[in-house]
């Protein structure tokens, strides 16, 4: 119908989208044969990935990764998610990139990923218009260790395009305080810090990663529900969610999206965001998550506005950037 297709062809901000959890399932079987890499497993007969639940989605995520192996790889990569995004009508988007995959954690190999990343997001931008920045993310469960590493890198890398630090990963291993010093030292660069929590866990791990890594934003965050003090807290505190629906779904956060949480997070006054997380993972993009929230929930034009400028007001990256937005 007509108002969905206006909505589906807003113009859009994205803060929460994984690189290699972009990758359409074609261009990693490309990559694959490629290189003559056996990929057993990963892949449905249909063709898209397969996954049973949460654990096993960060294995296939991390086997599909693995024929990822070089500069040039990623510099593709960025173009296609690039122009995907872009078809979706994504003016900004905000990625979380890895030194963990960008070259085992080594500072010279991650300079080496990151200028080839880069050079191809700024020839999406002249091409196609849109404009892409860096979140460095440490993973979790790959532990502090490692976690360190991806600090240091992000740190000597900080500037105008990579703009923030993160964590993602199984939010079941460890606690964020585990992660300080990694916060810490990205901060002390500059960099704009966010992290996964409230995903997987309950509310405590939301508050124990606005306490103890300050951050200005929150991946996920949607079970801070379950806490209305903490609610209030997030609303205070003006810590915006990076809510992205169509994942919590389909990784049974939630039965349905109807269940889902934004619109009373929303209602209580909290800056919520919308991002597709893994678009092929989960069946999405960020036109069907406009659809399915205006289906759902009866948002309207107004509604999709306030969301467009909550995030390009969350958006690390700087003003000048941030006002082509508003
Ligand atoms: N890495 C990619 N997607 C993720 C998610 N939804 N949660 C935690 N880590 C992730
Ligand atoms: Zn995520």
């Amino acid at each position: 119908e007509e108002r969905l297709a206006a909505i589906r062809a807003l113009p859009k901000v994205e803060l929460h989208l994984h690189l290699e959890g972009a990758a359409p399932p074609a261009f990693i079987r490309g990559l694959a044969q490629e290189k003559s890499v056996r990929l057993d497993g990963i892949f449905a007969g249909n063709g898209s990935y397969a996954y049973t639940d949460f654990g096993h989605f960060l294995e296939v995520y991390e086997a599909a990764t693995s024929v990822l192996k070089s500069p040039e790889d990623y510099a593709r990569l960025v173009t296609a998610v690039l122009e995907e995004s872009a078809a979706n009508g994504v003016l900004y988007s905000e990625t979380f990139l890895s030194p963990d995959f960008c070259g085992g954690g080594d500072l010279g190999a991650w300079r080496d990923y990151l200028h080839a990343m880069r050079e191809a997001a700024e020839a999406a931008e002249r091409d196609i218009g849109i404009t892409l920045r860096g979140i460095v993310t440490c993973i979790r469960h790959f532990g502090p260790e490692k976690a360190k590493r991806a600090a240091l890198c992000a740190a000597e890398t900080a500037g105008d395009w990579l703009v923030g630090f993160g964590m993602a990963g199984d939010e079941n291993r460890g606690s964020p305080r585990d992660f300080a010093y990694s916060f810490d030292m990205a901060r002390e660069a500059g960099l704009k810090l966010t992290c996964h929590a409230g995903e997987w866990r309950g509310p405590r791990e939301v508050a124990e990663a606005i306490d103890d890594l300050r951050v200005a934003r929150i991946g996920h965050g949607v079970r801070s529900i379950e806490d209305l003090a903490l609610v209030d807290k997030i609303v205070e505190n003006g810590i915006v969610l990076e809510v992205c629906p169509g994942s919590n779904v389909t990784l049974g956060v939630y039965p349905k999206l109807s269940a889902h949480p934004i619109e009373k997070l929303r209602e209580r006054g909290v800056k919520v965001t919308v991002s597709t997380d893994d678009p092929p993972f989960f069946h999405t993009s960020m036109a069907d998550e406009y659809e399915a929230l205006a289906r759902v929930f009866g948002w309207d034009e107004e509604v999709f506005a306030e969301i467009a400028r909550t995030s390009a007001e969350a958006a690390f990256c700087d003003e000048e950037t941030r006002a082509a937005l508003l």
